[in-house]
C-alpha cells in the first residue's frame, strides 16, 4: 500500500461528497457519432472512470460555431442532450460525479471540421500552426471572422443555452474552459483581441468576455455548480500575454462576487510557458474563495504534497487516467500504471478508449 495520505482525504465541494483528491482533467477523444453525439461506446468509457473524485468531461462546443476539431461532442440540441443523459446516467449508477467541460475553439477550427457554423474570434487575426482535418490532413487554420458586439453578446446566449441543455442531461455542474488558447482565452490575449469596444482594450474589457458568461451559467445552474478552467502563461495555440499575473487578478476579481465553486488552473508545460506568474498558488488563492484544482504533469507523489502545502485542494491527471480507468485504486494499491498510446488519443473506435484494462477485483 501506497502512503498518500493527503490525496486520500475526503472533500466536501460545497455539497458534493468527494471520497478523495484525484480529479479526471478534462480530454477531447473525438469519438462522438453523427450529429456530434455521444452513444454507448461514450457512457462507457466515462462509466469505467467512475471512481475519480470528479470526471471532467472533454470540451464540448456549446454550439456550432464552437466547433473546432473533427468528432468532437455538442451540447446543444435535444439529441446531444439525449447522448449525454446516457453518459450522466452510467456515470452516477457507479457512484460517480461527472461535469460538463464548455469549449468554444473560436478561431481554433477549420470548416472541414464541422457541417456549417462560422469560424470566429476575437478579431480576425489568424492563429499560427496547422489544424487536423481527416479530409485533408493538417491545414492551416483559417481567418476568423471578427465578432461584432452584437454577436459577441449572442455568443454569450449559446452558452446560456447551453448551460440550460447540461442541467437537462443530468452533469454535476459544468466547466467554462477559459484556457489553452480557445475563444475565451482568445478574448483575453492581446495579440489576439485587437477590438475597440467593451470587449477589448484594457484588461477590464477584455475579461468581460468569459465574466458574462460565468454569469449567465451561474444564474442557470447556480455558483455551486459552476466552475473555471484558466491557463494563465501558457500559449498553446498561438496565444500570448505579456502580463498574465494582471490579467488573471482581473479576470478572478471579475468573477469572485459570483462565487463560482471551483478554479481548475493548468500550470503550462516548459516548451509553451510564457511570463507564467510566479506564485500562482498566491494569485489563485488571494483572488478567489473556492476550492482550487490544479492540473499539469502532477504524480501521485507531487499531488499528494500540492494538498498537504495547501498549492492544490484537489489534483487533476490528464494522461494518467486516460490510461488507467481505475486510477484511484492504482495510487492507493501502489500498483503499476499502464502507459497511454498517444497514436489512439483521438482515433474514432473503441481502441485506445474503452480497452484500458483495470486491476482485477
Ligand atoms: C488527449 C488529450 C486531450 C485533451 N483535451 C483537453 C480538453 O478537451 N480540454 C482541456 O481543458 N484540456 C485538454 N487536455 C489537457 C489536459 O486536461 C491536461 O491539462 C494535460 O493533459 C496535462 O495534464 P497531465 O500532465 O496530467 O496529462 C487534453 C490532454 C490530452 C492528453
Amino acid at each position: 500500500m501506497s502512503d498518500y495520505s493527503n490525496l486520500f482525504q475526503s472533500y466536501d465541494m460545497r455539497g458534493m461528497a468527494l471520497p478523495h483528491r484525484i480529479v479526471m482533467a478534462p480530454m477531447t477523444r473525438s469519438r462522438a457519432g453523427e450529429g456530434d453525439v455521444q452513444g454507448e461506446m461514450n457512457a462507457e468509457y466515462y462509466a469505467q472512470r467512475a471512481s475519480a473524485a470528479l470526471i471532467v468531461t472533454e470540451g464540448v462546443q456549446p454550439s456550432l460555431d464552437g466547433k473546432g476539431y473533427c468528432r468532437t461532442p455538442g451540447v446543444h440540441t435535444d439529441e446531444q442532450v439525449a447522448g449525454w443523459k446516457l453518459v450522466t446516467d452510467a456515470v452516477h449508477a457507479k457512484g460517480g460525479r461527472i461535469v460538463c467541460q464548455l469549449m468554444h475553439a473560436g478561431r481554433i477550427a477549420h470548416p472541414l471540421n464541422k457541417s456549417g457554423g462560422n469560424i470566429v474570434s476575437a478579431s480576425a487575426v489568424q492563429a499560427g500552426g496547422q489544424m487536423f482535418t481527416m479530409q485533408e490532413g493538417p491545414q492551416d487554420h483559417p481567418v476568423p471572422h471578427a465578432l461584432t458586439t452584437d454577436e459577441v453578446k449572442a455568443t454569450i446566449a449559446e452558452f446560456r443555452h447551453a448551460g440550460e441543455c447540461i442541467q437537462r442531461a443530468g452533469f454535476d455542474g459544468v466547466e467554462l474552459h477559459a484556457g489553452q488558447g480557445y475563444l475565451p482565452m482568445q478574448f483575453m490575449s492581446p495579440n489576439v483581441n485587437q477590438r475597440d469596444d467593451e470587449y477589448g482594450g484594457s484588461v477590464a474589457n477584455r475579461v468581460r468576455f468569459p465574466i458574462e458568461i460565468m454569469e449567465q451559467l451561474v444564474d442557470v445552474m447556480g455558483a455551486d455548480r459552476v466552475g473555471i478552467r484558466i491557463a494563465p502563461g501558457n500559449t498553446f495555440n498561438d496565444v500570448k500575454d505579456e502580463n498574465p499575473d494582471e490579467t488573471y487578478t482581473a479576470l478572478l476579481q471579475g468573477i469572485r462576487p459570483l462565487n463560482p465553486v471551483y478554479l481548475h488552473v493548468v500550470t503550462p508545460f516548459p516548451h509553451m510557458a510564457y511570463n507564467v506568474p510566479e506564485n500562482m498558488t498566491d494569485l489563485c488563492r488571494n483572488n478567489f474563495d473556492g476550492t482550487l484544482i490544479r492540473n499539469g504533469g502532477y504524480s501521485a507523489e507531487s499531488a499528494d504534497a500540492a494538498v498537504a502545502s495547501g498549492e492544490a485542494d484537489l489534483v487533476a491527471f490528464g494522461k494518467m487516467f486516460l490510461a488507467n480507468p481505475d486510477l484511484p485504486k492504482r495510487f492507493e494499491t501502489g500498483a503499476e500504471l499502464n502507459e497511454w498510446d498517444m497514436d489512439t488519443f483521438y482515433a474514432p473506435g473503441p481502441k485506445g478508449y474503452i480497452d484500458y484494462p483495470a486491476l482485477e477485483g
